[in-house]
């Protein structure tokens, strides 16, 4: 009988599950893509069912489930966090109410009894979330009416940076490797590092909260006026356009102390006095607002959103991204240190810094760089089937995770019955002429949405559900952010290029085959590929081999036949909204938007 995990992200943001059969990856998805809201928290309830239907079982049928997070885990800190803050609380509380302050916030506005009723209420959240993951055997029961007791599955607990880590490593090609994961908190944690070999993983150090890189990205991001959840990116796409002349100030921000570890200087974060409020519901997470009047009294007053961008925003940008270069090669230097390994596994929502991870290995002694392609906290549902199977259980090590290619994939049958349902006119093609025609229309200047197999784990389309334009087109940035995507125009769009063509164009060759590394392109072809060249020189690659997306691989070999250039842009198909995911996903996008062609599997679609 094949032995079933499912691991799955819940109340948290970029909730997601997977499934692995006796350690094969099944599915592994992330639930914004099917309930259409953006880093959605709460319970990932269709992916879920998607994981079952992908694997062909019932819930009954699965023999681990497993969680990302742990409540008991670093359970003394917490409770002493949540006390010292407590009593602060209550002595400002009563401090306003005796000084008799006319308005207080909400946060710390006394209740009848003289209490912060804002604390209690995060405290309250706190352990509410808790007991959420405890009754996570109820919630499935529910979910598939069946009574609990019908369950045979074991449950687990997994520390959020052992799932990280397992996600990194487990499905890596290492047999051996340093690992790294590295983010905001999890499990009151915000940086861990290990050795992983064969089958299991040692842990060698951590960062404790309140001390976190990730913390400072974000509340930096928020100075900067991106207030949503997920924006830090953005502010890595502005740096480049900034000089980073406040690099003493955020060295001071961020201090960094032997053996790998770092402190922030607290005066900057409101998040360890105050607390920060946060949304972990159905919606798009919301996060409070992280950083103090230190940054004003630094920088000066915080952007607001959507206000002009000056210089000083822009150095700022550029401190930080420096800054946390920095302190990632600290640390990384301290793991190689300790581990003498030079391959490197790296997780976390900070392993999304795709410029800090393409400069890994010329900063640092690390010769190779796995980063799982859902890097970010969707990524530890896989990392907890995999810290089961190994870890748990010590089955020996199976599957290796090159691509993301884990969604759902619909068939030319289902996809025609969409177009027919739309009203759509439609071309059947075979493959020859599939990849043919839509790289012909991407040389003719088309916007091209390609819609192709199974769904991409993880941030980045990989050329399943991408729209895809000419490099060489200067003006396709600004084409792609007119009629589609109403992006900030300071950020880049990223190249796909073909896996042995790689040294032509850029100055590294590591494969980047999720979209994870930034590395400069060589000068002389940077004039060739205006469209995918950052203000620095700098591009974001996919490298696609025939291995993992033949049909990408022959649309760009196609592409390639006709002009000489074996790059097409690529970003991801959707409008300011989660991925596409279903092929009608796909036919709204392209009827709301200016897109000129659509291909979905082997059918083409052409705006009338
Ligand atoms: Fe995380």
């Amino acid at each position: 009988m094949p032995r079933y995990i499912l691991g799955i992200n819940a109340y948290h943001g970029d909730a997601a599950a997977a499934i692995i059969r006796d350690g094969q990856i099944v599915a592994a998805v992330e639930e914004e893509r099917f309930n259409r809201v953006k880093h959605c928290a709460g319970f990932p309830s269709q992916s879920i069912r998607f994981c079952l239907e992908a694997a062909g079982i019932s819930i009954e049928d699965v023999d681990h489930v497993g969680i990302s997070r742990d409540p008991s885990a670093h359970l003394h800190k917490k409770v002493l966090f949540a006390a010292t803050r407590a009593a602060r609380q209550l002595s400002m509380a009563s401090a306003r109410a005796s000084s008799s302050v006319a308005s207080v916030d909400s946060e710390t506005k006394p209740d009848s009894n003289g209490n912060g009723s804002g604390m209690f209420r995060q405290i309250k959240n706190r352990l509410g979330n808790a007991a959420k993951v405890r009754d996570l055997k109820e919630d499935l029961a529910r979910m598939f009416g069946v009574p609990s007791d019908r369950l045979k599955a074991q449950f687990h607990n997994v520390e959020h940076h052992r799932a990280h880590l397992a996600s990194s490593f487990f499905v890596s090609p290492f047999e051996r490797a340093a690992l790294l994961s590295i983010d905001g908190f999890g499990d009151f944690i915000s940086t861990m590092w290990a050795i992983g070999e064969r089958n299991s993983i040692e842990v060698l150090g951590q960062v404790e909260y309140p001390h976190s890189t990730g913390i400072v990205y974000t509340a930096t991001t928020q100075f900067l006026g991106f207030p949503h959840y997920g924006d830090e990116g953005k502010v890595m796409g502005l740096a480049p356009y900034g000089r980073p002349r406040f690099i003493r100030e955020f060295r001071d921000i961020i201090r960094t102390e032997e053996r790998g570890q770092f402190r922030i200087n607290l005066d900057y974060f409101r998040h360890h006095t105050e607390g920060v409020e946060m949304t972990w519901d159905q919606g798009s997470p919301v996060i409070g607002k992280i950083f103090s009047e230190a940054f004003v009294e630094t920088f000066g007053p915080r952007r607001s959103p959507g206000a002009p961008l000056t210089e000083r925003e822009r150095d700022i940008a550029a401190s930080l991204q420096l800054r946390l270069e920095e302190v990632g090669f600290h640390i990384l230097d301290h793991v190689h240190e300790v581990t003498g390994l030079t391959d490197l596994g790296l997780s976390g929502g900070v392993a999304y810094n795709s410029v800090m991870n393409g400069k890994i290995l010329l900063n640092t002694p690390f010769k190779r760089v796995y980063v799982q392609p859902a890097a970010g906290d969707s990524g530890t549902a896989l990392g907890v089937c995999f810290q089961i199977h190994n870890g748990v259980l010590q089955q020996p090590r199976g599957d290796i995770m090159l691509g993301a290619y884990t969604g759902p994939e619909f068939s030319n049958d289902e996809i025609k019955v969409e177009l027919e349902r739309a009203g759509l006119r439609f071309e059947v093609l075979n493959d020859i002429e599939l990849t043919r025609r839509a790289a012909s229309d991407i040389a003719g200047g088309l916007v091209v949405g390609w819609f192709q197999g199974k769904m991409e784990f993880g941030p980045r389309a990989l050329g399943n559900r991408s729209i895809v334009v000419d490099p060489r087109r200067a003006d396709m940035k600004d084409i792609l952010n007119d009629r589609i995507k109403k992006r900030e125009p300071f950020r880049p769009f990223a190249p796909s290029i073909l896996a042995e063509r790689v040294s032509d164009y850029f100055e590294q060759t590591h494969p980047a085959p999720t979209m994870l590394m930034v590395y400069q392109i060589k000068s002389e072809r940077r004039d060739e590929i205006p469209a995918v060249t950052h203000v620095d020189g700098s591009g974001r690659l996919q490298t696609v081999s025939q291995e993992l997306n033949p049909r990408y691989y022959q649309l760009i070999s196609d592409f390639e036949r006709m002009t000489g250039v074996p790059v097409v842009l690529n970003t991801s198909f959707n409008e300011n909204e989660p991925i596409v995911c279903t092929p009608n996903d796909a036919i709204q996008c392209f009827l709301k938007t200016k897109m000129d062609v659509l291909y979905l599997g082997n059918n083409l679609v052409r705006r009338q």
